[in-house]
């Protein structure tokens, strides 16, 4: 998964030969999960088609501030288009639009866009050779750059004009690494360490069976997404599930039981700056596993069950600078227990989740939980899609810790 997935990338092209590499630009953002909308100069028709971008990118592509040709003309919004864009990048960036964004013209849609977006603004320019090195460029790149803009470098190569040197416009693939480095450098948990433990855990009884529970895992593995799109080193502990991840920021160690879990907690969360314990642990071990299948007989079969270790409590008690968050899963008196929990496990916050209600819990794709911090408030969720919930039990630890 990229830093992109999800993000609503603005594509702005003016009228430059490079204009012919934003066709592969578009479905390069799409591979990396973006969803791309597209804002042309009316001149920049002329090196590619419209037509072409809107298939691509599954939008209707912008260039006039209206659309006088249909029977009920419409008129392109450019502060909506601006406010929709998570970032909106110019690719490829003439000498021309360069020199009115630095100077905040906006006699086409994609400069009145530009002055009305909210976004991050980011800039390929692609000219020949001398214009690239024109004072004029250099100074209107420095200005674009101490306005916020920043700028993705031009490339050294053959030019339209035959010249060699710099002005190229940056490949689609540097472009697109580019902007993923930039996002991950900025993103707010970048530099941080975030261990989550997700999924059950089996404590085995003989070589065939084993104690376990209805957990899937997806809430911690959702977390775990959406912990390493917000720029954290992810260190994913998880019990066994079907469930993969592929996110470059997420290091996963496969266990099985709760002993398993816990020696790999212990080897891990010193190094974390948060700690989120999803992981619906079992509770309690049988004393000791056969080594052989133990062989069925009209006999009540009596398992001997001992303790498993407690990891979120050790969390609790180890911790030193780690923001703890632990999870409830209740079935009556749920607000009081999860208070509790909190208080005894030495947590931050708790995630409550209640099996009463429908669409929460295991095994659905949404889940209902209501968030619980130190001053024992309660703030309840809608019932929502996992990684939505995710995204929010996310923002609501960005809210309360700060550093
Ligand atoms: O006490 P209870 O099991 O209800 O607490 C649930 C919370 O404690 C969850 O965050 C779960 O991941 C964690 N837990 C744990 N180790 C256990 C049992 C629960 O980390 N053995």
């Amino acid at each position: 998964m990229s830093i992109l997935s999800g993000k609503r990338v603005l594509l702005g092209i003016s009228a430059g030969i490079a204009a012919y590499k934003s066709v592969a630009l578009v479905r390069l953002l799409i591979k990396h999960g973006a969803d791309v909308r597209v804002v042309m100069t009316p001149a920049s028709k002329e090196f590619v088609t419209p037509l072409t971008l809107s298939t691509l990118s599954k939008h209707p592509v912008l260039s006039e501030f209206s659309n006088t040709e249909q029977e009920n003309p419409v008129w392109n919004n450019h502060v909506d288009l601006g406010l929709w864009a998570d970032l909106f990048l110019i690719a490829p960036a003439t000498a021309n639009t360069l020199s009115k964004m630095s100077s905040g013209q906006c006699d086409n849609l994609l400069l009145a866009t530009y002055l009305s977006a909210k976004c991050p603004t980011y800039v390929a320019p692609a000219m020949d050779l001398d214009m690239y090195q024109h004072l004029s460029t250099t100074a209107n790149l420095e200005k674009l750059s101490s306005n916020g803009v920043t700028i993705i470098p031009a490339e050294e190569g053959e030019l339209a004009s035959g010249l060699v040197g710099y002005g190229r416009m940056a490949e689609p693939e540097h472009i697109v690494s580019y902007l993923s480095d930039h996002l991950l450098h900025n993103a707010p948990w970048y530099g941080k360490t975030v261990m989550i433990t997700a999924g059950p855990t089996h404590e085995p009884i003989d070589p065939v069976r084993y104690i376990g529970n209805h957990s899937t895992g997806t809430m911690g593995y959702r977390l775990a997404e959406v912990a390493a799109q917000l720029g954290a080193e992810v260190i994913l502990i998880s019990g066994p599930t079907h469930l993969i991840s592929d996110h470059p920021n997420i290091r996963t160690h496969r266990v099985i039981t709760a002993d398993d879990m816990m020696e790999v907690v212990k080897k891990n969360f010193q190094k974390a700056d948060i700690a989120i314990c999803s992981a619906a642990v079992a509770d309690y071990k049988p004393v000791a596993a056969s080594d052989i299948k133990l062989k069925k007989s009209d006999k009540p079969l009596e398992l001997i069950l001992v303790k498993n270790p407690d990891i979120l409590a050790w969390c609790g008690e180890q911790k030193k600078k780690q923001y703890l968050i632990g999870f409830a899963l209740e079935t009556h008196n749920a607000l009081t227990y999860a208070k509790a929990k909190l208080q005894n496990k030495n947590c931050d916050l708790i995630v409550l989740n209640s099996l009463r209600d429908t669409g929460a819990g295991f095994g659905t794709t949404t889940n209902q939980v209501t968030l619980i911090d130190k001053q024992l408030s309660a703030f309840p969720l809608e019932l929502k899609d996992k990684s939505i919930v995710a995204q929010e039990i996310c923002e609501f630890i960005l809210k309360q810790k700060h550093d």
